[in-house]
């Protein structure tokens, strides 16, 4: 039985890549961090009620140097997932120092563990789309494309894509770049802005919300699913030799064509008025306000343009995505109609309207 050893196990992407990792039989190491209340993380509740055996939680954090080289040394671990990071871009710029504590310091501390225990152990480490900077402003971006990082965030990530290069390249060890674009589901964070629409739509549709307030909706993501993107990652780390690969589905879209697909799935057309931060959405039947722009959630620097060309992940890996844009909204926005209204799409449509 394999063990593998996941860095932010309590993340979208941790806990997706937990469960992919019990389905092939692996013994898993998941570390989350301290917290005050002790409690299993939402995300990872029913997994390890149904896994007690296969996913042991330990607390710990990629900054504290000892806890890592004690947790490398003590056990025997075929691979690494770096998944832990402070991973808002919006964020970093207000926390650049801890940002770069963990993202880029991070990174280092696992590295050095991994060097000086001398044992064979495979290392992914999360990279991000973030690195390119919205460069250039046509055609996709894949490993060759220049990177120019636009955020404290990025810049961390930099470090971070470069020190797991430099290691595998001066020490022999198998490391992996996985250069992800946007990933989403139902378990993305609620200030990330595909969630935070899909949860907002489901509030308004209850009576809970007035409205969602945006900042940038010109900016073009490249959306794919947070599940398929979890089999890439161990794809990557059963290759004969380690190599850096972008995941992405090559269809981008800007966060205005999010929104307007999102409510229409629930029956309602948007229609814009106004321009810059005067900018609002309404219902076209009913006029009611549903979106506007908030000045306060623009960024310092914006990366305005990620579209992914993953070719060499579909040649060398045979990987692709499964879910693109459309279902993903749709699946995202189902899962939220049911937390906040017990319904699905479907039987909201036929019943439930309320407003
Ligand atoms: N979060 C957020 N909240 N973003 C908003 C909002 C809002 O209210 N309004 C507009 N946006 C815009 C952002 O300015 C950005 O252009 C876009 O929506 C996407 O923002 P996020 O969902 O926060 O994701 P991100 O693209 O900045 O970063 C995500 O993807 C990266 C990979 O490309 C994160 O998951 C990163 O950790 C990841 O590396």
């Amino acid at each position: 039985m394999k063990t593998a050893l996941i860095f932010g196990v309590s993340g979208q992407d941790g806990s997706y890549l937990a469960e992919f990792l019990i389905s092939k039989g692996y013994r898993i190491i998941g570390i989350i961090r301290h917290n005050s209340s002790n409690e299993i993380p939402s995300r990872l509740k029913s997994i390890i009620s149904n896994n007690k055996k296969q996913l042991i939680l330990k607390y710990g954090d990629i900054t504290d140097t000892s806890f890592i080289y004690n947790i490398i040394n003590e056990n025997k671990i075929d691979e690494i997932y770096n998944l832990a990071a402070q991973s808002h871009v919006g964020l970093s710029f207000e926390i650049p120092l801890y940002t770069m504590e963990v993202d880029a310091k991070g990174t280092l501390n696992i590295l050095e563990a991994i060097r000086y225990s001398k044992k064979d152990i495979k290392y992914y480490q999360a990279s991000t789309s973030e690195l390119f900077g919205g460069l250039p402003n046509s055609n996709f971006q894949n490993e060759n494309t220049m990177l120019y990082p636009k955020s404290p965030y990025a810049t961390a990530k930099l470090y971070a894509y470069w020190i797991t290069v430099n290691y595998r390249e001066s020490y022999n060890i198998f490391a992996c770049n996985g250069i992800l674009f946007n990933h989403e589901s139902p378990r993305r964070g609620k200030n990330f802005v595909t969630r935070k629409i899909t949860k907002g739509i489901a509030e308004i549709l209850n009576g809970k919300k007035e409205k969602i307030s945006l900042g940038n909706i010109y900016s073009l993501r490249d959306w794919g699913y947070s599940k398929d993107y979890v089999e890439g990652m161990w794809l990557m780390l059963q290759q004969e030799t380690p190599d850096d690969y972008v995941l992405a589905t090559s269809e981008c879209h800007t966060i205005k064509e999010f929104i307007e697909i999102a409510f229409s799935y629930v029956g309602i057309s948007i229609q814009w008025q106004g321009k810059g931060l005067d900018e609002k959405g309404y219902d076209k039947e009913t006029k009611r306000l549903l979106i506007d722009i908030n000045p306060d959630l623009f960024r310092p620097n914006e990366v305005m343009r990620l579209c992914g060309d993953y070719s060499k992940a579909k040649q060398n890996l045979g990987w692709e995505p499964t879910t693109k844009f459309k279902q993903l909204v749709y699946l995202m926005l189902e899962s939220d109609l049911k937390n906040e209204m017990g319904v699905t799409i479907g039987e909201y449509n036929k019943n439930g309207k309320k407003f």
